[in-house]
């Protein structure tokens, strides 16, 4: 039954293009939502500020998405999840679903090697993060591999077109680690989803990736469900591709051309946008 309040759009919230993997997931799993994508470009990136920073940065964020009307918000960010997420849930009625390494899942999927998380430096050395991980280091070596500056590179990556440089990073990146001890990587980070692809020719194929996209859009479904604010209309199954979806980009810097990246990242989805 879809009331006033199943109208309004979802709120999904990133630094930058990262979320924007998060939200083609979401659309998957809700494609009659309408979503408004928030970047905080001007502020990007999140992963190396402090964290008192980011979690002012997240609160205005997520004030501005208030402002706007949304019926819930996807803190699509590890980092801001990290940083903030208790007092955006404090401060704000929506519900508010966060994202965090999917260390859990990884550890139940995961083979004999120790697991690898790839994340911001704000979100390994975060409390929560610390507890997370506490929770599972009898049953698996967790090791943590903090990536400067990669969020950044993909970030300025026009089309989503990563090349070269990207390899090389990678391949410093992992220069000190022992990949053939490793049998999962935590993709920590919303914006190294978008970079499996090059991940992968670094590691072989032999590592399994965990990321949090799919748990996240099961969690929202889930909530808006019970909460009554999941709005549904029945549809044939030929209808559904490919998927158009109803999006507002909004973005803080001067930069609006990341739009068009945002864009093409979704398309290469199977989504276009309304
Ligand atoms: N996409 C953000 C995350 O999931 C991090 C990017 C940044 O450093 O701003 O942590």
């Amino acid at each position: 039954m879809n009331n006033s309040k199943t109208k309004l759009p979802i709120g999904i919230l990133d630094s930058g293009i990262g979320g924007i993997s998060v939200l083609a997931e979401i659309i998957k799993m809700l494609p009659h939502n309408e979503f408004v994508y928030f970047s905080d470009t001007l502020n990007f990136p999140y992963g190396t500020k402090p964290e008192d920073t980011v979690r002012s940065l997240s609160l205005k964020a997520t004030e501005f998405l208030a402002s706007i009307g949304i019926k819930s918000l996807v803190v699509a960010c590890n980092t801001a999840t990290s940083a903030a997420i208790n007092e955006i849930r404090t401060l704000f009625d929506f519900p508010v679903i966060g994202m965090e390494p999917a260390i859990k899942l990884a550890v139940e999927c995961n083979g004999k090697g120790k697991i690898l998380v790839m994340a911001t430096p704000l979100t390994l050395n975060s409390k929560n993060f610390i507890r997370l991980t506490s929770r599972y280091t009898q049953k698996t070596e967790v090791v943590s591999l903090p990536c400067i500056g990669l969020a950044e590179f993909i970030e300025r990556q026009n089309r989503y077109n990563y090349g070269n440089q990207v390899n090389e990073y990678l391949i410093h990146l992992f220069s000190s680690i022992p990949i053939k001890d490793i049998s999962t990587i935590v993709l920590g980070c919303t914006h190294f989803v978008l970079i499996k692809k090059e991940i992968r020719k670094i590691v072989g194929d032999d590592v399994v990736f965990i990321d949090g996209n799919y748990g996240t859009a099961r969690q929202l479904k889930t909530v808006l469900q019970e909460k009554q604010l999941l709005y549904e209309i029945n549809t044939s199954p030929a209808s559904k591709k490919p998927l158009k979806a109803k999006i507002t980009f909004c973005v803080s810097g001067n930069e609006k051309e990341v739009i068009k990246n945002y864009k093409y990242v979704l398309e290469n989805e199977g989504i276009t946008c309304e």
